[in-house]
Protein backbone atom coordinates (compact mmCIF):
# COMPACT_ATOMS: atom_id res chain seq x y z
CA UNK A 1 0.00 0.00 0.00
CA UNK A 2 1.44 3.29 -1.02
CA UNK A 3 1.97 5.63 1.85
CA UNK A 4 -0.27 8.70 2.45
CA UNK A 5 1.08 11.95 0.82
CA UNK A 6 0.35 15.36 2.28
CA UNK A 7 0.36 18.21 -0.78
CA UNK A 8 0.58 21.55 1.29
CA UNK A 9 0.25 24.99 -0.18
CA UNK A 10 1.24 28.19 1.17
CA UNK A 11 -0.04 30.74 0.30
CA UNK A 12 1.90 33.34 2.30
CA UNK A 13 0.86 37.36 1.63
CA UNK A 14 -0.94 36.58 -1.51
CA UNK A 15 -5.06 35.86 -2.44
CA UNK A 16 -7.27 38.00 -0.12
CA UNK A 17 -10.92 36.55 0.83
CA UNK A 18 -12.95 37.11 -2.91
CA UNK A 19 -9.74 35.90 -4.35
CA UNK A 20 -8.68 33.00 -2.05
CA UNK A 21 -12.66 32.16 -2.58
CA UNK A 22 -12.44 32.15 -6.26
CA UNK A 23 -9.27 29.74 -6.20
CA UNK A 24 -11.59 27.17 -4.36
CA UNK A 25 -14.19 27.38 -6.62
CA UNK A 26 -11.85 26.97 -9.64
CA UNK A 27 -9.76 24.11 -7.95
CA UNK A 28 -12.67 22.02 -6.55
CA UNK A 29 -14.09 22.26 -10.14
CA UNK A 30 -11.12 20.45 -12.03
CA UNK A 31 -9.91 18.29 -8.94
CA UNK A 32 -11.36 15.11 -6.87
CA UNK A 33 -10.68 13.19 -3.98
CA UNK A 34 -7.73 10.95 -4.32
CA UNK A 35 -7.08 8.14 -1.91
CA UNK A 36 -3.90 8.26 -0.08
CA UNK A 37 -3.87 11.71 -0.84
CA UNK A 38 -4.43 14.96 1.57
CA UNK A 39 -4.70 19.00 0.07
CA UNK A 40 -3.85 21.17 2.97
CA UNK A 41 -4.18 24.93 2.15
CA UNK A 42 -2.60 27.77 4.20
CA UNK A 43 -3.91 30.86 3.53
CA UNK A 44 -3.66 34.46 5.05
CA UNK A 45 -5.71 34.42 8.52
CA UNK A 46 -8.47 36.71 6.83
CA UNK A 47 -9.17 34.32 3.40
CA UNK A 48 -9.13 31.54 5.91
CA UNK A 49 -12.78 31.39 6.99
CA UNK A 50 -13.86 31.60 2.79
CA UNK A 51 -11.50 28.38 1.90
CA UNK A 52 -13.10 26.77 5.02
CA UNK A 53 -16.19 27.35 3.64
CA UNK A 54 -15.64 26.32 0.07
CA UNK A 55 -13.93 22.76 1.38
CA UNK A 56 -16.89 21.90 3.79
CA UNK A 57 -17.64 18.70 2.02
CA UNK A 58 -14.18 17.53 0.91
CA UNK A 59 -12.89 15.40 3.54
CA UNK A 60 -9.59 15.21 1.62
CA UNK A 61 -8.75 19.06 2.08
CA UNK A 62 -7.49 20.80 5.08
CA UNK A 63 -6.98 24.35 5.97
CA UNK A 64 -4.83 25.79 8.10
CA UNK A 65 -3.06 28.71 9.79
CA UNK A 66 0.15 30.46 8.26
CA UNK A 67 1.44 31.33 12.06
CA UNK A 68 -0.32 31.72 15.87
CA UNK A 69 0.40 32.65 18.84
CA UNK A 70 1.13 30.27 21.70
CA UNK A 71 -1.23 32.67 24.07
CA UNK A 72 -4.73 31.82 23.50
CA UNK A 73 -5.64 35.54 24.07
CA UNK A 74 -4.39 38.86 25.65
CA UNK A 75 -2.44 41.98 24.86
CA UNK A 76 -0.75 41.35 21.85
CA UNK A 77 -1.57 43.70 19.20
CA UNK A 78 -0.88 42.21 15.60
CA UNK A 79 -1.29 38.77 17.07
CA UNK A 80 -3.82 35.93 16.32
CA UNK A 81 -4.58 33.10 18.92
CA UNK A 82 -5.27 29.43 18.42
CA UNK A 83 -9.37 29.70 19.07
CA UNK A 84 -9.78 32.22 16.68
CA UNK A 85 -8.25 30.07 13.43
CA UNK A 86 -9.81 27.05 15.02
CA UNK A 87 -12.89 29.39 14.75
CA UNK A 88 -12.18 30.76 10.80
CA UNK A 89 -11.90 27.00 10.56
CA UNK A 90 -8.04 26.19 11.21
CA UNK A 91 -7.51 22.71 11.81
CA UNK A 92 -3.67 22.78 11.15
CA UNK A 93 -0.78 25.35 11.41
CA UNK A 94 1.88 26.31 10.06
CA UNK A 95 4.54 26.55 12.25
CA UNK A 96 7.93 28.37 11.99
CA UNK A 97 8.00 28.92 8.84
CA UNK A 98 11.62 30.21 7.52
CA UNK A 99 10.20 33.67 6.24
CA UNK A 100 8.40 33.93 10.31
CA UNK A 101 11.89 32.79 11.13
CA UNK A 102 14.21 35.07 9.35
CA UNK A 103 12.41 38.08 8.56
CA UNK A 104 10.87 38.46 12.05
CA UNK A 105 13.12 36.51 14.18
CA UNK A 106 11.02 33.98 15.42
CA UNK A 107 13.18 31.41 17.74
CA UNK A 108 13.44 27.69 18.28
CA UNK A 109 12.53 28.26 21.28
CA UNK A 110 9.25 30.11 20.34
CA UNK A 111 8.27 27.48 17.20
CA UNK A 112 8.44 24.70 19.89
CA UNK A 113 6.35 26.53 22.54
CA UNK A 114 3.58 27.72 19.14
CA UNK A 115 3.91 23.90 18.41
CA UNK A 116 2.91 22.45 21.77
CA UNK A 117 0.23 25.22 22.16
CA UNK A 118 -1.94 23.86 18.78
CA UNK A 119 -0.91 20.53 19.93
CA UNK A 120 -2.98 20.83 23.25
CA UNK A 121 -6.02 22.47 21.35
CA UNK A 122 -6.33 19.62 19.47
CA UNK A 123 -4.95 21.43 16.43
CA UNK A 124 -2.07 19.62 13.96
CA UNK A 125 0.84 21.94 13.59
CA UNK A 126 3.28 21.63 10.22
CA UNK A 127 6.58 22.66 12.06
CA UNK A 128 9.60 23.82 9.35
CA UNK A 129 13.52 23.47 9.62
CA UNK A 130 15.77 24.48 7.56
CA UNK A 131 19.38 25.90 6.70
CA UNK A 132 20.43 28.84 5.08
CA UNK A 133 22.71 28.56 1.84
CA UNK A 134 25.50 29.98 4.41
CA UNK A 135 24.79 27.34 7.05
CA UNK A 136 24.85 24.78 4.11
CA UNK A 137 28.17 25.67 2.24
CA UNK A 138 29.55 25.76 5.69
CA UNK A 139 28.77 22.05 6.80
CA UNK A 140 26.50 22.98 9.28
CA UNK A 141 23.35 21.56 8.01
CA UNK A 142 23.19 18.67 10.38
CA UNK A 143 24.38 20.79 13.20
CA UNK A 144 21.65 23.57 12.31
CA UNK A 145 18.66 20.99 12.51
CA UNK A 146 19.59 19.44 15.09
CA UNK A 147 19.64 22.73 17.09
CA UNK A 148 16.01 23.55 15.47
CA UNK A 149 14.64 20.24 16.80
CA UNK A 150 15.98 20.00 20.49
CA UNK A 151 13.55 22.73 21.64
CA UNK A 152 10.69 20.44 20.07
CA UNK A 153 11.70 17.27 21.39
CA UNK A 154 12.25 18.88 24.65
CA UNK A 155 8.84 20.56 25.57
CA UNK A 156 6.64 18.27 23.33
CA UNK A 157 5.85 14.51 25.09
CA UNK A 158 7.03 11.43 22.66
CA UNK A 159 3.49 10.58 22.49
CA UNK A 160 2.36 13.72 21.26
CA UNK A 161 4.64 13.83 18.56
CA UNK A 162 1.86 11.65 16.69
CA UNK A 163 0.06 14.51 15.34
CA UNK A 164 2.98 16.27 14.43
CA UNK A 165 4.01 16.93 10.87
CA UNK A 166 7.64 18.17 9.81
CA UNK A 167 8.47 20.27 6.88
CA UNK A 168 12.53 20.41 5.50
CA UNK A 169 12.95 23.39 3.69
CA UNK A 170 16.42 24.56 2.99
CA UNK A 171 16.08 28.45 3.01
CA UNK A 172 18.54 28.52 -0.11
CA UNK A 173 15.41 26.88 -1.78
CA UNK A 174 12.86 29.05 -1.04
CA UNK A 175 11.37 30.99 -3.73
CA UNK A 176 14.47 30.56 -5.79
CA UNK A 177 14.13 28.39 -8.28
CA UNK A 178 16.77 26.05 -6.97
CA UNK A 179 15.33 23.06 -4.80
CA UNK A 180 17.44 20.59 -3.23
CA UNK A 181 18.08 16.80 -5.05
CA UNK A 182 15.81 14.54 -4.25
CA UNK A 183 19.18 12.97 -2.21
CA UNK A 184 19.78 16.22 -0.57
CA UNK A 185 16.21 15.93 1.08
CA UNK A 186 16.45 12.62 1.61
CA UNK A 187 18.90 12.70 3.92
CA UNK A 188 18.28 15.43 5.41
CA UNK A 189 14.76 13.96 6.12
CA UNK A 190 16.60 10.76 7.11
CA UNK A 191 18.69 12.82 9.89
CA UNK A 192 15.46 14.63 11.04
CA UNK A 193 13.70 10.71 11.23
CA UNK A 194 16.61 9.36 12.82
CA UNK A 195 17.26 11.86 15.68
CA UNK A 196 13.38 12.05 16.78
CA UNK A 197 13.15 7.87 17.19
CA UNK A 198 16.69 8.31 19.15
CA UNK A 199 14.20 10.50 21.61
CA UNK A 200 11.81 8.11 21.97
CA UNK A 201 9.29 9.14 19.32
CA UNK A 202 7.23 6.62 18.82
CA UNK A 203 5.80 5.52 15.13
CA UNK A 204 7.13 7.55 11.96
CA UNK A 205 6.75 11.11 11.88
CA UNK A 206 5.63 12.96 8.88
CA UNK A 207 8.07 14.95 7.08
CA UNK A 208 7.38 17.03 3.76
CA UNK A 209 9.61 18.52 1.41
CA UNK A 210 9.68 22.34 0.63
CA UNK A 211 11.70 24.81 -1.96
CA UNK A 212 10.95 25.23 -5.32
CA UNK A 213 8.55 22.52 -5.64
CA UNK A 214 7.06 22.59 -8.90
CA UNK A 215 5.04 20.60 -11.63
CA UNK A 216 8.09 19.36 -13.25
CA UNK A 217 10.23 17.92 -9.82
CA UNK A 218 7.80 16.67 -7.78
CA UNK A 219 7.23 13.69 -9.02
CA UNK A 220 11.42 12.78 -8.84
CA UNK A 221 11.09 14.25 -4.80
CA UNK A 222 8.29 11.57 -3.74
CA UNK A 223 9.79 9.14 -5.72
CA UNK A 224 11.99 8.75 -2.18
CA UNK A 225 9.99 7.16 -0.18
CA UNK A 226 11.56 9.37 3.05
CA UNK A 227 9.73 12.73 1.83
CA UNK A 228 5.68 12.38 2.55
CA UNK A 229 4.92 15.61 0.56
CA UNK A 230 5.43 19.09 -0.32
CA UNK A 231 5.38 22.25 0.66
CA UNK A 232 4.86 24.54 -2.10
CA UNK A 233 4.55 28.32 -2.06
CA UNK A 234 4.79 29.75 -5.73
CA UNK A 235 3.38 27.21 -7.69
CA UNK A 236 0.52 26.81 -5.67
CA UNK A 237 -0.99 30.23 -6.64
CA UNK A 238 -2.78 29.62 -9.65
CA UNK A 239 -5.28 26.89 -8.89
CA UNK A 240 -4.64 24.80 -12.89
CA UNK A 241 -1.08 24.88 -12.03
CA UNK A 242 -2.04 23.37 -8.80
CA UNK A 243 -4.47 21.12 -9.45
CA UNK A 244 -1.70 19.09 -12.11
CA UNK A 245 0.71 19.45 -9.86
CA UNK A 246 -1.27 17.43 -7.07
CA UNK A 247 -2.53 15.04 -9.88
CA UNK A 248 0.89 14.24 -11.05
CA UNK A 249 1.43 10.79 -9.92
CA UNK A 250 -2.57 9.78 -9.01
CA UNK A 251 -4.48 7.20 -10.68
P1 LIG B 1 8.42 28.07 -2.84
O1 LIG B 1 8.06 28.31 -1.29
O2 LIG B 1 7.71 26.82 -3.25
O3 LIG B 1 7.92 29.29 -3.53
O4 LIG B 1 9.91 27.92 -2.90
C1 LIG B 1 7.98 27.23 -0.41
C2 LIG B 1 7.66 27.72 0.97
O5 LIG B 1 8.07 28.83 1.33
O6 LIG B 1 6.97 27.04 1.76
Amino acid sequence: MPRALIYAANWKMHLAPAAARSFMDHFLAVTSPAPGRSLWFFPSAVSLAPVAEAIARRTDIRVGAQNVHWEPKGAFTGEISIPMVQEAGAGVVLIGHSERRHLFGETDEQVARKSLAVLKAGLQPLACLGETLAEREGGRTEHVILRQLEPLLDKIPPADWERLVLAYEPVWAIGTGRNATPDDAAQVHELIRFTVGRRGVPGRVPILYGGSVNAGNVLALLARPELDGVLVGGASLDPDGWAELVGLGVG
